[in-house]
């Protein structure tokens, strides 16, 4: 239902020219939409600054079709108001309805992501870096450092593979940190010296585990308190050591990487199995009086449990945090995509314990047993990420951190064949990387919805709001009034909002898009 006025209402927007660097693009044949290639010659940049100016909207949008944050301004005397009322949406927003605070949004250093930015020149492999963490790529403000090795590295290992070795004498990083992530992480801290990195372990030590393995089927030997577990909390106190020892700090920590994988025969990933009640022992007698020793207490490094699938959150998470011996540890919890969709379960912890944080730890598509893991230029994913982050946002997470930084074009390496898509791939034969429309999609919240930003309140007043169409509304540190806004439909979406402008307004998305629409608050 696009009105005359509407129509009126795109011409005087006003197409601003910026610094940003246009997308080199590259159609494939078989992509729903294209990539922007960077090379040693030229890489796109997205230079957004200002970010809003007073008086005006300044808006910036993404499509299947072809912008990537094209940047547009209106004067708030232009904006007009569908009296006619034939708006498919009317929504209103509610400035002083405050919700939960912002932690950041990122992605991971994994071996992968390493191997893959050492195949590159290196001031390509910079660029990339910057494309990621620099004022003008995606400003990512947090990072997750896996512990020792993932499925995504070349080979399992842990940091000590020397069997019974109890006191962790022959505890060492290994050339994976050196070479893969340690060198880049620096790299991200030259860009955003607030950069927040959690670190996250898959398994211990195979000599520790009851199958002796990296992966496939496995839980801690001997019981809680006992000589595997103590040395298992001291592992992480060494970890912590190691990398401040060459001036890295962390924020925070999860005990585990998705801990019920070491209870699913035959799935053969790398794991450690923990229940909620043997997570909480863990916590109690031996994780948290290590780190708090070591003088890592919960001031210095926020411990989050879970860091699994959403359907797992109650029943996990109970033992641990209705214990005051245990919760006394802990900060927040962190949640995995997989299962999608869950995410009233989020609202439903939030409700019970409001005190603990919630923060999205990895997620990414290709996971799907029945698709091909790396796609390109695929669209509908860079919409499956947006509906993940904002359906999170609005259930009371604190933010969303994606899994590889990086990957090949066959979505590796990775030692069991567990390939997956990224916002990043690199040509394996040819110096050159790809940006995916996942990782502009991804941009509209980290770039604009800083650490710190508050959410605010909104109501559907009118209209259907269908899994096709989601929104989410935030007030930043800078004071500036935020509206982003999916629509997955394949034609355009006319709203009407109230509570952003000191009067109501009509506004037409485009199909397949997502939109940032930015005003100071008055
Ligand atoms: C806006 O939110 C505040 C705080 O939650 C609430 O007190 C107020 O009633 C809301 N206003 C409207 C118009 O809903
Ligand atoms: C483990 O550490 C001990 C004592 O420092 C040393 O003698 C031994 O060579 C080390 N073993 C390995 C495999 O590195
Ligand atoms: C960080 O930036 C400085 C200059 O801005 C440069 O000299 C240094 O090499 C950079 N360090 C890394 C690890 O990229
Ligand atoms: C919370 O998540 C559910 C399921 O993912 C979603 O349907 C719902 O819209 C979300 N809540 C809000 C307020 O957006
Ligand atoms: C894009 O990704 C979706 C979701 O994973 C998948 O169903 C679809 O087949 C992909 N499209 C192409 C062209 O690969
Ligand atoms: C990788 O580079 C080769 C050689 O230039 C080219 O033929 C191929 O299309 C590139 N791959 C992608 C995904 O663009």
């Amino acid at each position: 239902m696009m009105s005359t006025q509407l129509i009126a209402l795109s011409l005087i927007a006003i197409c601003i020219t910026t610094l940003s660097l246009a997308c080199q693009v590259r159609q494939h044949t078989e992509g729903e939409s294209f990539v922007c290639v960077c090379n040693e010659a030229y890489c796109d940049s997205i230079n957004t600054e200002p970010n809003s100016l007073p008086d005006h909207l300044t808006i910036f949008q993404t499509d299947k079709s072809s912008h990537r944050f094209a940047k547009s301004l209106i004067h708030v005397s232009d904006l007009i108001y569908d009296s006619n009322q034939l708006a498919d949406v009317r929504v209103k927003i509610n400035t002083t309805d405050r919700k939960q605070k912002i932690i950041g949004f990122g992605g991971a250093f994994t071996d992968a992501a390493g191997i893959n930015l050492n195949k590159l020149p290196d001031s390509l492999a910079d660029k990339l870096i910057e494309d990621y963490f620099g004022p003008n790529g995606l400003q990512y403000t947090v990072s997750r450092v896996v512990m020792a090795s993932s499925d995504f590295s070349d080979r399992p290992y842990s940091y000590d593979d020397v069997e019974n070795d109890f006191e962790l004498k022959n505890f060492s990083l290994t050339h994976d940190d050196h070479q893969y992530k340690i060198k880049y992480i620096k790299k991200a801290f030259n860009w955003t010296s607030q950069l927040k990195l959690f670190a996250s372990p898959w398994s211990s030590p195979k000599w520790l585990k009851t199958n002796g393995e990296i992966n496939g089927l496995g839980i801690l030997k001997g019981d809680p308190g006992s000589i595997y577990w103590k040395t298992y909390a001291n592992y992480f106190v060494k970890f912590f050591q190691a990398y401040e020892a060459l001036g890295i700090d962390f924020w925070g920590l999860t005990p585990g990487n998705e801990p019920s994988v070491g209870f699913i025969p035959f799935l053969k990933l790398p794991s450690l199995g923990f229940s909620g009640a043997m997570m909480a022992e863990f916590i109690k007698r031996d994780l948290g009086p290590a780190l708090k020793a070591a003088g890592y207490d919960k001031n210095k490094l926020k411990l989050m449990v879970l860091d699994d699938n959403i359907p797992y959150l109650m029943n996990f998470v109970w033992p641990i945090l209705s214990d005051p011996e245990v919760n006394q540890y802990v900060s927040g919890v962190a949640y995995h995509w997989y299962a999608q969709s869950m995410h009233e379960a989020l609202t439903q912890f939030h409700s019970m314990y409001p005190e603990y944080f919630i923060l999205s730890s990895e997620a990414c598509e290709g996971f799907r047993a029945n698709e091909k893991a790396l796609t390109i230029g695929n669209w509908t994913r860079a919409e499956n990420v947006v509906a993940d982050v904002i359906e999170g946002l609005n259930n009371w997470s604190s933010g969303w951190v994606d899994w590889n930084l990086v990957l090949d074009e066959t979505g590796g390496p990775n030692w069991l064949q567990n390939a997956a898509d990224a916002f990043i791939f690199i040509n394996n034969t040819s110096p050159e990387y790809y940006k995916q429309p996942m990782f502009y999609a991804f941009g509209h919240f980290s770039k604009f919805i800083q650490p710190g930003s508050i959410r605010l309140g909104h109501t559907i007043i009118e209209g259907e709001v269908d899994a096709n169409i989601k929104m989410t509304t935030f007030l930043s540190p800078s004071n500036d009034l935020i509206f982003t806004f999916l629509n997955r439909n394949q034609k355009p979406i006319e709203l009407s909002i109230s509570g952003f402008v000191d009067k109501p307004f009509t506004f037409t998305f485009g199909p397949r898009s997502i939109t940032t629409i930015i005003k100071p608050l008055k």
